[in-house]
């Protein structure tokens, strides 16, 4: 495959959102072929698991609906790497190891190891990914601010998350960035360092 797959994680909170768009759009202005995407994605599969996370269906029928949803956007994924992009995912397969990881603690014997073997198939492997470190009670005093809540921003659960983050991020595939910074702070560390990474075709053809 001829692009690069760069991914984004990160507990409820981080600024992931917001860090992404700004990164993708300064790339795109700098003439890089960016593919802005995200999960869960914008189609049937992920309005299916949105459906269920906001039913707080059981644990093992999440992971499957993020699982089923993953499929099919690494169809996608494939497509735009082949066609040489650089391609940007706002969460990817470690939001299920961490998430879905922590839920399914003391369900099932050791879950991320379970996630990762049903993933293997189909999970296309991110050249890098950024893990936007930041402590839960730093997010969790910026979700205060929304007004929806969700069952992933309890305080305990978040923690569970990010513990598991903290230790999927011990891996060279991951860049460790610190989130307690501004969200332009943390685009630009991440824009420098994928530039570095793709210092391809800035063909505006
Ligand atoms: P978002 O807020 O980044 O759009 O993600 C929606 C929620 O879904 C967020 O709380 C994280 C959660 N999630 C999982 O639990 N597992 C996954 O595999 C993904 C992609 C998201």
């Amino acid at each position: 495959m001829a692009g690069l797959f760069a991914t984004i994680e990160g507990i409820d909170g981080s600024g992931k959102t917001t860090v992404a768009a700004k990164v993708a759009d300064s790339l795109h202005r700098a003439g890089i072929a960016v593919a802005q995407t995200t999960e869960p994605t914008h189609t049937w599969r992920g309005e299916a698991v949105k459906w269920a996370i906001d039913r707080d269906v059981d644990g093992v029928s999440e992971a499957f609906l993020f699982l089923a949803d993953r499929k099919a956007h690494g169809a996608e994924i494939r497509v735009w790497l082949d066609a040489g992009k650089l391609v940007l995912s706002d969460r990817y397969a470690d939001s299920t190891y961490a998430y879905q990881g922590a839920r399914l603690a003391g369900r099932i014997p050791d879950p991320v190891a379970w996630l990762r073997d049903l993933s293997l198939p189909f999970v296309v492997p991110p050249d890098v990914t950024y893990f936007l470190a930041v402590p839960p009670h730093v997010a969790i005093a910026r979700l205060a601010s929304r007004s929806k809540t969700i069952r992933f921003e309890e305080p305990a659960f978040l923690a569970a998350v990010d513990a598991n983050y903290r230790k999927l991020a011990n891996n060279p595939r991951f860049v460790t960035v610190d989130a307690t910074r501004t969200a332009e702070t943390v685009a630009g560390d991440i824009e420098r360092d994928l530039m570095q990474r793709f210092p391809r075709p800035r063909a505006s053809t």
